[in-house]
């Protein structure tokens, strides 16, 4: 069936050796997990010597975003052959707070998504709702304009190659986790959606990752749902510990 895939999303956090170290920590604690893709997805800078690090091991590397642009005059940008030069097999793209704070829009997530398969990186989708919206009944519309947005005039081999993490924004960050049937109801809600849009049997296929407030205590219960195939972990993956522990109670 399939296999659940655990990244970690270290945001803006750690130097370069502090990256490396973090790394050295967790392979030591995962080396003989093998049912379960582990990501894990540091800032640019710390990309490539992590990257050396992973060398040999189970663990996968990740950016935190992409530009949709190969090259040219965008400064302060990073493209997609850029991070598969330093050796990304994934990208996280259209992350809340990329939404929240830098203006990430549908439009601009579904350019990355784009100029990212066409690149062999597999991208991790995110999609999910403010406070205000679920309280306002939205839930389903603004998940529905999330994924609907990013995946226009995917083919179905590339979105294959494509995660989606449902993140809702009220749980990132605030201790406060979906409960196990919330997080249900909205990752059952996307299959129907790639059902729609695709198929069946490409909707059964698709990893979908839970992520907000995700930890070593609510890991088991959250993907234990049958449509909760893995998780996107903040806070958590910076302790190798807690991150190696979460990839293991998601077997
Ligand atoms: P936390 O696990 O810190 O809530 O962050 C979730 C997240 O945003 C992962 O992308």
């Amino acid at each position: 069936m399939r296999t659940p895939i655990i990244a970690g999303n270290w945001k803006l956090n750690k130097t370069v050796s502090e990256a490396v170290s973090l790394t050295i920590d967790l392979i030591k604690l995962v080396d003989k997990i093998s049912d379960v893709e582990i990501v894990i997805a540091p800032v640019f800078t710390a990309l490539s010597d992590v990257h050396d690090a992973i060398n040999g091991s189970n663990i996968q590397l990740a950016a935190q975003d992409v530009y949709w642009e190969d090259s040219g005059a965008f400064t302060g940008e990073v493209s997609a052959p850029m991070l598969k030069d330093v050796g990304c097999d994934y990208v996280i793209i259209g992350h809340s707070e990329r939404r929240q704070y830098f203006a990430e829009t549908n439009e601009s997530v579904n350019q990355k998504v784009k100029a990212a398969l066409s690149h062999d990186l597999k991208p991790i989708i995110c999609v999910g709702e403010l406070l205000e919206e679920r309280e306002a009944g939205k839930t389903e519309s603004v998940i529905e304009d999330h994924v609907k947005g990013a995946i226009v005039d995917l083919s179905v081999s590339e979105m294959e190659s494509c995660v989606i993490a449902y993140e809702p924004v009220w749980a990132i960050g605030t201790g406060k986790t979906a409960t196990p049937d919330q997080a249900q109801e909205v990752h059952n809600f996307i299959r129907n959606i790639l059902e729609d849009c695709y198929s069946d049997k490409l909707a059964s296929q698709i990893r979908i990752q839970y992520g907000g407030s995700v930890k070593p205590e609510n890991a088991e219960e959250l993907m234990s749902q049958p449509d909760v195939d893995g998780a996107l972990v903040g806070g958590a993956s910076l302790d190798a510990e807690s991150f190696a522990e979460i990839v293991k109670q998601s077997r």
